[in-house]
């Protein structure tokens, strides 16, 4: 990177803003002395292949070091629902941290925790109405399947230890949310991890084994590979049951109406509690504030992060029914967990500001007024031999790529490597659309945009998308 320093104009709010284009700071070669990445390979960044360095963002652009302008079609990481750069949201933060920057849920509580645990409260479905505060989503898991252990033995339900969840999905990187997590490269490393963890198939309809033909069988299907786990491991031994409402690993697998409706009555058969990890899903992500309306049902605990604060600031949450706390209400109980930054009145204050925001402007109208014309505009996608399928809800979407559309061979290893990684990816970006290519599962391409986005933006993706796959289609791999 050069030396010399630019100005650089970009229009935020109808403001003008004007930047020092940062190349002259060298920041990529000092990320790469001293800053560890997460999730990523840092061996594979040199002089000629930098880490990106964001440096501002507005609305549903990012920019980086050098300037250059990129869609955020993944909002962050599932974040920055309603965009970058607001100062409605900068400001209720200031406004927290000048009348309190931080207070303890441990023994005490300050009011910006209460109101959004009622508010949140007000928005979840059914009787859920009390909020455990953590600072993200694989803690609110870890807390979860903790809670779930712990509300059995209270009631003299002393074996329930174990937890169920689906192949592919992605729960978290703590221990206990990691053994929930069920994807083998994540695992491995790790290894032994919390004992007690039990997998079924994943939600996946493109390569269903049994009923390819009717989704709502497939539905049923798949919810009682869930009770015959139960009946295989003991009912007695199964703690909780975690699904995300469309599961994001693997690719947007979305579930049909009679999943949620069976899963729930099996849970119910055996006393297994159903979380419902709506770490990526709330607050608008699949066009409703949370799965359960979208898919009415009413789960047990709701596991949720992300979006509650838009990406403005860390905050998770599990959201329960009384039903759940009631154990914990007696005298000298207690739910012995906690984490010292859970429910910061920061976070909170503009976990408010965000969910305010979503409900005044219209954000999940404008999911679900679009949400058509998304799915439409990725499926004219499917003449390029190598899109396979088109599937999500409201502005979380993922496209499988295939070798062959009527055999739907995929690639492995080296070649999904080369296909993702070796060129997907780097054309997405270099075409300034920021997403996802995954080879968690077999390979997809996700698209999550902030749910402020316009058709203007859909028509962006699809028209970088038709480009890229295209010429992902000539490589012959
Ligand atoms: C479904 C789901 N659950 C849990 C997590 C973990 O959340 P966090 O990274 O905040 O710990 C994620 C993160 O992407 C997720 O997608």
């Amino acid at each position: 990177m050069g030396d010399q320093v630019t100005l650089h104009e970009t229009i935020t709010d109808g403001i003008t803003v004007t930047d020092e284009v940062h190349a002259s700071h060298n920041y990529a070669e000092r990320a790469r002395r001293s800053l560890w990445l997460q999730m990523s390979r840092m061996g594979a960044y040199n002089e000629h292949n930098e880490v990106p360095i964001m440096v501002r963002g507005a609305g549903t652009r990012v920019y980086d070091a050098n300037g250059t302008e990129y869609f955020d079609g993944l909002s962050g990481l599932f974040t920055n629902s309603l965009g970058h750069g607001r100062r409605d949201i900068a400001a209720a933060a200031a406004a927290q941290m000048e009348e309190m920057a931080f207070f303890p849920l441990w023994t005490y509580a300050h009011p910006k925790a209460i109101e959004l645990a009622e508010r949140l409260s007000s928005l979840a479905p059914g009787d859920l109405n009390r909020v455990f505060f953590t600072t993200g989503g694989g803690e609110a898991n870890e807390s979860a399947w903790k809670l779930a252990r712990n509300y059995h033995k209270l009631r003299g339900d002393l074996d329930r230890y174990k937890v169920i969840s689906r192949d592919v999905a992605y729960h978290g990187t703590t221990l206990g949310a990691l053994t929930i997590t069920s994807l083998e490269a994540y695992r491995t490393p790790f290894e032994p991890l919390v004992p007690g963890a039990v997998k079924v198939p994943a939600l996946n309809f493109y390569r269903a084994e049994k009923h390819a033909d009717d989704f709502q069988a497939f539905g049923v299907w798949q919810a009682h590979q869930i009770e015959e786990a139960i009946l295989r491991e003991g009912p007695d031994t199964i703690a909780a049951v975690f699904l995300e409402p469309v599961q994001n690993a693997g690719g947007c697998f979305v579930p049909p109406q009679s999943y949620w409706r069976e899963v729930r009555e099996i849970c119910d058969r055996y006393g297994v509690l159903l979380v419902s990890d709506e770490v990526i899903c709330a607050f608008g992500r699949i066009g409703a504030w949370f799965g359960g309306q979208k898919f009415d049902y009413v789960p047990d605990i709701i596991t949720c992060a992300k979006g509650i604060t838009a990406g403005y600031a860390p905050l998770g949450a599990m959201i329960v029914s009384d039903r759940i706390a009631e154990p914990f209400l007696h005298d000298d109980v207690s739910f012995l967990h906690g984490f010292t930054w859970s429910g910061h009145p920061v976070s909170c204050a503009v976990a408010l500001k965000a969910l305010e925001i979503i409900e005044d402007e219209g954000v999940i109208e404008n999911v679900r007024a679009n949400e058509g014309y998304f799915e439409a505009g990725l499926s004219t996608l499917k003449d390029i031999p190598i899109v396979g399928d088109v599937r999500g809800a409201g502005y979380f979407w993922g496209i499988e790529l295939v070798k062959d559309q009527g055999t739907k061979d995929t690639w492995f290893g080296d070649d999904a490597e080369r296909l993702l990684r070796g060129y997907v990816s780097p054309e997405l970006f270099r075409r300034g659309l920021i997403c996802r290519s995954d080879d968690r599962g077999d390979p997809v391409v996700q698209l999550a945009p902030p749910l402020i986005s316009t058709r203007a933006d859909i028509d962006f993706m699809v028209e970088v998308l038709r480009e890229v796959f295209t010429g992902a289609a000539q490589l012959n791999i």
